[in-house]
């Protein structure tokens, strides 16, 4: 028998990594086994991970020696950041960076980084649609994955570029689920008109990573990118209801108030929003559901999405 391919999982205890991790061990003859990836071999969440059945090893991404153990003998790595962990671009980078290293010191054949666009490149800094932050940044999450993916490909590691998509386990999480107004109605509040918004259940980013490492080399120097559907807010909020049994509205309020609501990082993702609005035929272009569906049959809809998590949305 074949020795199976190691891949490495960074961010395992959490959203992609743990999709990742997740689809490799529902498929045990599918020729890959998972090296989760933790900061504390000892929490809950990695001893899970371990009593399902994956190798679990210590590693910091900003410990680039503890990266390079970790890739050791490994085929493969998934390749994430943690942007909300610090709201720092340029720790982002660094990241990237060392991942990118470590990645091609241990010789991996096979690299997946979870990256974004980097907006600037249509939205120049001295575009006044939406202002300039951290000094050099239209939209600070997405701008610093864009700016590494060079850093994977100047090294010369086989890389393959996923480009992810709104989680819509953000409602459940990120505070984003439906509130009521002043007049008791629920609502969810999106700053993007009437133009698609890309989302995904976070679970089926990993879901595609697996199926782009079982396609073998085809994706590396390819970016994929993926979505479960293209929904406008009004679609979202109508989903919504239905599965909720209640009504819910759609808040369509202006970036810059998006921008003013006073939370850490609500500029951020206001620009962003705007960003996905303003260059909706790229952003949706560029996230293909025929593409993810066929690296991951199992791709849920919003409505399939709905119906398993309608539970765990907190309505405020
Ligand atoms: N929310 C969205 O809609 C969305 C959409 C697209 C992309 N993203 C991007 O997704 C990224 C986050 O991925 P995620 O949602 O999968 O993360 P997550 O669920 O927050 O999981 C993060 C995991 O990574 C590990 N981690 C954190 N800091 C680490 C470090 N210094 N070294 C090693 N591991 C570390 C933690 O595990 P341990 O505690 O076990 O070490 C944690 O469980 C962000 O950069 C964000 O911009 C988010």
């Amino acid at each position: 028998m074949n020795e199976k391919k190691v891949i490495a999982v960074l961010g395992a205890t959490g959203a992609q990594g743990g999709g990742l991790v997740r689809a490799i061990l529902d498929d045990p003859d599918g020729g890959f086994t998972a090296r989760a990836l933790t900061r504390d071999v000892n929490s809950g969440a990695a001893k899970a991970l371990a009593a399902a059945g994956a190798e679990v090893v210590a590693a910091d991404v900003d410990d680039i020696e503890s990266l390079k153990r970790a890739f050791d003998g490994a085929y493969g790595a998934y390749c994430v950041t943690f942007f909300w962990a610090h709201f720092s671009p340029e720790k982002e980078l660094a990241e990237a960076r060392a991942m990118a290293e470590a990645a091609k010191a241990a010789g991996l054949q096979h690299v997946i980084w979870s990256t974004l666009e980097d907006t600037r490149q249509w939205v120049p800094l001295s575009d006044t649609r939406m202002p300039t932050l951290m000094g050099k940044y239209k939209v600070p999450h997405f701008d610093a994955k864009g700016e590494a993916n060079q850093v994977f490909s100047d090294l010369g590691v086989p890389t393959t570029y996923l480009l992810t998509s709104f989680y819509w386990d953000n409602l459940i999480h990120f505070g984003m689920g439906p509130k009521k107004g002043p007049d008791g109605r629920l609502a969810i509040t999106l700053p993007m008109g009437d133009k698609k918004l890309p989302g995904i259940a976070a679970e089926d980013i990993g879901r595609c990573a697996y199926g782009i490492f079982k396609k073998g080399g085809e994706l590396i120097g390819k970016t994929v990118g993926i979505a479960g559907e293209h929904l406008t807010g009004a679609e979202m909020a109508a989903a919504l209801g239905d599965a909720l049994g209640a009504e819910v509205g759609y808040n369509d309020v202006p970036p810059e108030v998006f921008r003013g609501f006073g939370f850490p990082g609500a500029e951020d993702l206001g620009n962003m929003f705007q960003f996905k609005r303003d260059f909706n035929d790229a952003f949706c272009g560029a996230r293909n559901l025929e593409v993810a569906r066929s690296l991951n049959p199992s791709l849920q809809t919003f409505d399939t999405w709905l119906a398993r998590n309608k539970d765990r949305i907190p309505l405020e």
